[in-house]
């Protein structure tokens, strides 16, 4: 995280410029973060002021509650200061409404949207879903097979979405390669950033289009609020806008602060994370009833050298396989866990445990995939917090043992 190098656009240091994004003394005033601006109605001086209200339709001007007030405002431009080529950054009131909002600005009728086959399973329902009822075909790619992708393009090729690492599987691809070819077959690449995060993958530095979060992760960092962002720059960015007023898009001041205040400790939350993560699959990697361990950062494990040649840090999530067994024994192994919760999501400062069966949720990619053994298709994904990683790999030692007795 305190490589610089890999995005020429940091002055600062990643703390430095945590701690000072978006808080501008015209929204501050006198104390350090802006208030929660709770309105609907932005009242006018006069006639005049109201007509212009609606003509000037500027980011950082009252007009009414639903396009936002400084809290929000103040928000969404600590996210583009922290976006090394962003121009502006839309909010959304949870991730999946970000990949809409974006998807929805991006294609038309008749367009093809291609697809990771290992993306978020919400968003290949929306692929199957909203996309096919407008006409808008999604097909699915290997990110990992660069030819086979870049055949897939034809002239109503519009947009590309992609995930790095993928979901569950946490596969990492190339993204600066699929980004370009996208960009040579004249489509567009959208990043879902959720896990690096602006922090640790500067996506629009490196060829993505748009890049979003679901800030409901790490930049809430306390499981208590959803929200989605996407940044881009100028050109698209206003596109994206406009999108989003005509949808209607607004998140609450009240969840934006909250916001805030988790982005000011996103750098430490993330090493602390990681850091944890790390020890946490070096350790199931030497058990032996694990398979395989799915983690990028972890030295030797699939995706790493791309993970360390792009990215300047990661999170602390990850899955592993068990060797052999069946359903039933992984789902004792999770309900043994005793300090980590059993719930989507991740990111928080709470370790999660969840089952990774992704076999149903590929179209293109085999899973197990080739080079690991058939049986070893059990899976579990670890969403790692602040908790001393001391404690948890003994919590997940004794979970082990108690899988094996029924
Ligand atoms: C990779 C990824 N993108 C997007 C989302 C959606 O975020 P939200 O739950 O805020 O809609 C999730 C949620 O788990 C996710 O894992």
């Amino acid at each position: 995280m305190t490589d610089q190098t890999k995005s020429p656009e940091r002055d600062l240091g990643t703390g430095t410029r945590l701690v000072a994004a978006g808080r501008r003394p015209e929204w501050t005033g006198q104390v350090v973060n802006p208030p929660v601006w709770r309105a609907s109605t932005h009242l006018y001086e006069n006639m005049a002021a109201l007509a212009e209200g609606p003509r000037r339709n500027e980011d950082g001007r009252f007009f009414y509650g639903r396009r936002g007030a400084p809290t929000q405002w103040a928000l969404a431009d600590a996210l583009t200061a922290m976006e090394p080529g962003a121009a502006g950054t839309v909010l959304y009131p949870s991730g999946v409404a970000a990949i809409a909002g974006v998807l929805l600005t991006l294609l038309r009728p008749g367009d093809v949207l291609l697809m990771t086959d290992n993306a978020y399973d919400p968003s290949r329902a929306m692929g199957r879903g909203l996309l096919a009822d407008m006409g808008i075909e999604t097909r699915y790619f290997d990110p990992l097979d660069l030819p086979v992708y870049e055949a897939a393009f034809c002239e109503r090729t519009r947009a590309v979405l992609l995930e790095a690492p993928g979901s569950l599987t946490m596969d990492m691809c190339d993204v600066p390669a699929l980004a370009r070819i996208a960009r040579n077959h004249g489509a567009m690449s959208v990043l879902d950033n959720t896990w690096a995060g602006p922090t640790d993958f500067a996506a629009l530095h490196l060829g993505i289009d748009v890049v979003l979060m679901a800030l409901t992760k790490h930049v809430g960092g306390h499981s208590d609020l959803m929200m989605g962002s996407a940044s881009a720059g100028a050109e698209l960015y206003q596109r994206l806008r406009e999108r989003a007023q005509n949808l209607g898009q607004v998140v609450s001041p009240d969840d934006a602060a909250l916001a805030l205040r988790g982005l000011r400790t996103l750098s430490l939350r993330l090493e602390r994370e990681t850091a944890s993560a790390l020890q946490i699959a070096q350790w199931l990697a030497e058990q032996s009833q694990v398979g395989r361990v799915l983690c990028p950062m972890l030295p030797g494990a699939p995706g790493y050298d791309l993970w360390k040649r792009d990215f300047t840090g990661g999170c602390g999530l990850f899955s592993f396989v068990l060797r052999g067994g069946t359903a039933a024994r992984r789902n004792r192994f999770i309900d043994a866990l005793s300090l980590f919760g059993i719930g989507y999501s991740w990111g928080g400062f709470e370790s999660l445990a969840t089952p990774v069966d992704p076999a149903s949720l590929r179209s293109v990619m085999a899973w197990p995939p080739a080079g690991m053994a058939p049986e070893d298709r059990y899976g579990v994904r670890l969403s790692i917090g602040l908790e001393d990683p001391e404690d948890l790999i003994a919590d997940i030692a004794q979970a082990l043992q108690a899988m094996e007795s029924p």
